[in-house]
């Protein structure tokens, strides 16, 4: 016990150490496998001894049960925002102004990288991290400590005992916002516009284990602490000196020109960043200057944030055609003249849906300007209206599917325009070009190119007909040899061993993208258990919503999926998880009904629902008739009373812990 107790405490520590130095340094000095080894070790040890578990263990960082929304709290001072500048001549003003009110020659700024992401307030208390607050009006903004609890890059823990208010920026990487629209792409789900919005999506998800999936990362620009710092610059020094990450960018210049040339120097390196700037933000850098020059009823006099002109490109609409989706959706896509733009061409953007067509009044042979979202996604702006010339036509949506040419349908409600035609082409290879993607069966060599050859040429009408094409018919396909033949033949029969995750993404079920699978993997080892649930069960695992499950229950009934799935049958494609972590607990709460409420004090709540689900039981969020057990622990709460109502058993921290170990 003592052993593990200090080898818990050793590991909490180094792998913060590593987290720093990932997050805040950007100078890892151990690999993912060797870091993911290490969390590894802690987690097992945790599981072993939960009241061992250190307030700041990073393995706490997974969230905890979803809420029904957020609690609005007061700032402890205003949350004002920059006045802009977007010119030489508005810097200028700018510094003449402070000037003026301090009656000096010159002065001394910081100037920094403006990050564009979501400005945040942290409250830390006795050196732990005790609230999260979004901006909101900047006088009351939102309470999002579970969801930044999450975020790796913030400190739970610092050496610092005084009360300090940290300010910064959570925002995300161009990558890792790339990678979560990929994978909502993959679900159905609506992309994110810009890191930005995701970000600010993230944070304000309901479910903060969605939160903890995703990369947020943090710079801190701000810090109200009781030392007496005499320079922003050297609050910047503290805040970095107590781990917090702060940009690296942020230098200090006496006069206006040196300020300037700081930031100009920025407008083209930007791009290299790995996350969105859209300007510098230039502050008073002596704290007791800034007290003289003060504030209007909105801004700081002492700030000003220089806004880069947006990287923009002019070009024309050629044309608006139409994509077909896996799932049927249909997206009106610009066809543009080609046009350079922040590294690369761009001959084609999104136009989204005709929501979206309406709102930017777009015709075909407009002239537009053109951004790019996120350093990546080529978005249209806006409209160029005063170069129309009258022949711009405007976009009608087709009635009919131009890839099957069955009749589109729009639900009520919805602004999205579907094709129904389970067997229209378009979708077919879209879902077979999913089911052999890298999260699903992985066939490598299957790509558009081969599966629009197949499918155009009628060798496959869905992903069931892959595992039963042979040589002969693939060798006559153009360009394909004998080698190439024969390795997409292995890499097909090779997908066959998939585990049952993998199958289960590959299937394409509406809104179940890689998560959802994982879920459903590890609550039913097998398709055939999958197949046959009803709704009702499917709602009682954790992140599975009422939308999802009715959707996993219409797919399975499907006349086309059933035909699917039996050609899969036939051909001994693996259904069963075989990878199953079989669970060594007793199964004391088996069929059970489980809530727990109030703080824990030995785990967190996650591992707490951990042990039940292990135990053979069900978490639930609220107690009702049907609840069996009721875990309590400090500040309980109304559930309190309910299950007393009800008859529930009620029992203690240590009373769940000794039945899930003993029992
Ligand atoms: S200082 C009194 N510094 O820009 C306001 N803000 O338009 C002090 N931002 O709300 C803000 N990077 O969310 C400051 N280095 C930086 C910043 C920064 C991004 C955001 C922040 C603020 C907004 C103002």
């Amino acid at each position: 016990m003592k052993a593990a107790e200090k080898r818990m405490s050793e590991l909490t520590r180094e792998i913060n150490e590593h987290n720093y130095r990932y997050y805040s340094e950007g100078n890892p000095v151990i690999g993912d496998t060797e870091y993911d080894r290490l969390v590894k070790e802690l987690k097992d040890l945790e599981e072993k001894f939960p009241l061992l578990r250190r307030p700041d263990s990073p393995t706490q960082r997974v969230g905890g049960q979803p809420i029904d929304g957020f609690v609005t709290v007061r700032h402890l001072r205003p949350m004002l925002s920059l006045d802009n500048g977007y010119s030489r001549e508005e810097v200028c003003d700018f510094d003449q102004r402070v000037r003026k009110l301090l009656e000096v020659a010159q002065v001394e700024y910081t100037v920094e990288l403006k990050i564009d992401g979501v400005a945040l307030s942290l409250i830390y208390q006795s050196g732990r991290f005790l609230r999260a607050i979004t901006r909101g009006d900047g006088i009351q903004g939102d309470d999002v400590t579970e969801n930044v609890r999450t975020i790796s890059a913030i400190p739970l823990q610092i050496d610092y005992t005084d009360p300090i208010e940290v300010r910064g920026e959570a925002y995300l990487s161009h990558d890792e916002f790339a990678r979560i629209n990929h994978q909502r792409e993959s679900e159905g789900e609506p992309v994110f516009v810009n890191p930005r919005n995701a970000t600010a999506g993230s944070l304000k998800q309901l479910d903060s284990k969605e939160t903890a999936r995703r990369k947020i990362l943090f710079f801190a620009w701000a810090g109200f602490l009781t030392e007496d710092l005499k320079e922003h610059r050297l609050v910047l020094d503290f805040l970095r000196k107590h781990r917090f990450p702060v940009n690296p960018q942020s230098r200090v210049f006496k006069g206006i020109d040196a300020v300037m040339e700081y930031c100009n120097s920025w407008e083209e390196q930007r791009h290299t960043l790995p996350y969105d700037t859209d300007g510098m933000v230039i502050k008073v850098n002596h704290l007791a200057w800034q007290d003289v020059v003060g504030f209007t009823s909105k801004n700081p006099r002492w700030a000003l944030a220089y806004k880069f002109p947006a990287e923009q490109a002019t070009t024309r609409v050629k044309d608006i055609v139409v994509q077909v989706g896996r799932l049927g959706t249909i997206t009106p896509i610009a066809e543009l003249e080609p046009v350079f733009l922040s590294g690369s061409t761009v001959s084609r953007a999104s136009l989204h849906n005709q929501d979206e067509i309406k709102r930017l009044g777009v015709k075909i042979g407009d002239r537009v300007f053109i951004e790019k979202a996120g350093e990546i996604i080529p978005q249209v702006i806006r409209v160029i209206a005063e170069l129309r010339t009258g022949e711009e036509t405007d976009f009608v949506m087709p009635e009919n599917c131009p890839a099957c040419a069955s009749r589109l349908h729009q639900a009520e409600g919805e602004v999205a325009v579907r094709c129904l035609n389970i067997r229209c082409p378009a979708q077919v290879k879209e879902r077979v070009l999913h089911f052999a993607g890298r999260d699903a069966m992985d066939i490598e060599g299957l790509g558009t190119e081969m599966v629009t050859a197949l499918v155009d040429k009628g060798l496959i009408s869905d992903f069931g007909d892959l595992y039963f094409l042979t040589y002969e018919k693939v060798i006559e396909l153009d360009r394909m040899a004998k080698k190439s033949t024969e390795n997409i033949l292995a890499a097909i029969a090779k997908s066959k061993e998939r585990d049952l995750v993998n199958f289960l993404f590959g299937l394409g079920i509406r809104h179940a993208g890689t998560r959802a699978a994982e879920i459903l993997a590890e609550n039913f080892f097998t398709l055939e258990e999958l197949e046959q649930a009803p709704a009702e069960k499917l709602i009682t695992l954790r992140e599975i919503g009422p939308v999802l499950a009715e959707s996993i229950v219409d797919f399975f009934q499907d006349a086309e999926t059933r035909k699917v799935i039996g050609k899969l049958k036939i051909a001994g494609v693996n259904m069963v998880q075989k990878e199953k972590k079989a669970s060594t607990r007793k199964q004391v709460f088996a069929g059970k009904s489980v809530v727990i409420t109030g703080i824990l004090e030995g785990m967190a709540r996650s591992e707490a629902e951990r042990l039940v689900k292990e135990s053979g039981g069900r978490v639930s969020g609220s107690v009702s008739q049907k609840t069996d057990y009721l875990v309590v622990g400090k500040d309980p709460g109304s559930k309190l009373d309910k299950a007393r109502g009800f008859g529930v058993k009620i029992l203690t921290e240590e009373e769940f812990l000794e039945f899930v170990r003993g029992g």
